[in-house]
C-alpha cells in the first residue's frame, strides 16, 4: 500500500510459497478461518439430543475450526469474477457433513475484490442441509509500516465499541459484556497500542486478545475501526456487518521468517477479525451462530486503505 508520498510497503504478513503456509511458522496468516473462528469451550457443543465432539486444538478448547480439515487448510476451488471497479477472485469449498465433527453439508463462497480505491472487501456466504453453527473471519496480519517491522506497538487505533467479552485464563468468554469505560480496552478515542499493553503482562500470549462488541446495528455495515501508523501515514480502516471484532495484538508471533526473508518477532502485527463473539454455541445471551437450512449466512468485511 502507498503511504502519504506514493511510498509502497507490503503491508500483510505472508510466505514466498505454499510451503511457508504449510509449516509450523504459519499461524492462520490471511486465512479464512472456521467452519467457527475462535475458540469453542472444551471442544463439544450439543443440538437438541445430539453433542458433536470437535478437535482439541488448544489445550482443552476447539480453536479456529480445529484439526487438520479446519477451512484454513483445506484445498479451495478459486475463480476470477468480472467486476467494474477492480479485480476479483472467489474462493468455494465444500465442507462435507462431519468434517471436523460439525453437522452439516456446508457449501462456503468468500469473494475478495480489490477495488481501485484500494479497498479489499470480503464477502461470505454459506449454505447448509443440517443445522449447525458457522462463524467464519480473516485472518490477515497487518503492520501498516511494513510486514517484518519491528513493532506494531507504536500503531494508533480506534475501536468503536463500547463494552467488550472478557474471557477466563484459557481465553474462553465468561458470557458478561462488560464495559471498556476506565479500562486498558477503551479505544473509542484512538490510542496508540503500545501505551496500556504492559497492564495485561508480558511474554508469549500477553496483550490484547479480546473480542469487542461493535457499536451500532449488527447486519448494518458500518465503520468499526481505525489503525494507523503514523510514521507512515498509512491508515486502515475497517467496516462490518459483524457484531464483534477479534484485535489481537500478534502475541504468539514468535520471529519466525516469513515473505522476503523477514522475521515476524511477537506483537510485531496486528489481526482485525470481524465476527459473531467466540463461543457464541455456549452462550445463548449473545447472537446466534447457528445457521438453518433455510438460511444464507452472509458476511461483509472491508479493508480500506489510506494515506494521510
Ligand atoms: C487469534 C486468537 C489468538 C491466537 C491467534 C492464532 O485469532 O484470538 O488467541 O489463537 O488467533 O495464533
Amino acid at each position: 500500500m502507498p503511504d502519504a508520498k506514493g511510498e509502497l510497503a507490503d503491508v500483510v504478513l505472508g510466505f514466498d510459497d505454499v510451503t511457508g503456509y504449510e509449516s509450523d511458522a504459519n499461524q492462520y496468516f490471511g486465512c479464512t478461518t472456521g467452519r467457527v473462528c475462535n475458540r469453542i469451550a472444551n471442544a463439544r457443543f450439543t443440538l437438541g439430543d445430539e453433542t458433536y465432539e470437535l478437535h482439541a486444538n488448544d489445550g482443552p478448547h476447539s480453536l479456529h475450526g480445529g484439526g487438520a480439515s479446519s477451512l484454513d487448510k483445506v484445498i479451495w476451488r478459486a475463480m476470477p469474477l468480472e467486476v467494474d471497479n477492480g479485480q476479483a477472485v472467489r474462493f468455494r469449498y465444500k465442507s462435507r457433513d462431519g468434517e471436523e465433527g460439525y453437522p452439516g453439508n456446508l457449501a462456503v463462497a468468500v469473494t475478495y475484490t480489490l477495488t481501485e480505491a484500494n479497498q479489499l472487501r470480503i464477502e461470505y456466504r454459506a449454505t447448509t442441509d443440517e443445522t449447525t453453527p458457522v462463524n467464519l473471519t480473516n485472518h490477515a496480519y497487518f503492520n501498516l509500516a511494513g510486514a517484518g517491522s519491528e513493532t506494531v506497538l507504536n500503531h494508533e487505533l480506534q475501536l468503536h465499541a463500547d463494552k467488550y467479552t472478557p474471557v477466563d485464563g484459557t481465553l474462553i468468554p465468561t458470557g458478561e459484556l462488560a464495559d471498556v469505560s476506565g479500562t486498558v480496552l477503551d479505544f473509542r478515542a484512538p490510542h496508540v497500542i503500545g501505551a496500556r499493553i504492559a497492564e495485561l503482562g508480558e511474554g508469549t500470549g500477553a496483550g490484547y486478545d479480546h473480542n469487542f462488541v461493535l457499536n451500532g446495528k449488527a447486519g448494518d455495515i458500518r465503520p468499526v475501526a481505525v489503525l494507523k501508523d503514523p510514521a507512515s501515514g498509512r491508515t486502515l480502516t475497517v467496516h462490518t456487518d459483524q457484531p464483534g471484532i477479534q484485535f489481537y495484538s500478534g502475541n504468539f508471533l514468535k520471529g519466525q521468517t516469513g515473505r522476503d526473508g523477514k522475521d515476524y518477532p511477537h506483537r510485531s502485527a496486528v489481526c482485525l477479525e470481524t465476527q459473531h463473539f467466540p463461543d457464541s454455541i455456549h452462550h445463548d445471551s449473545f447472537p446466534s451462530i447457528l445457521l438453518q437450512p433455510d438460511e444464507r449466512y452472509s458476511h461483509t468485511c472491508i479493508y480500506a486503505f489510506s494515506a494521510e
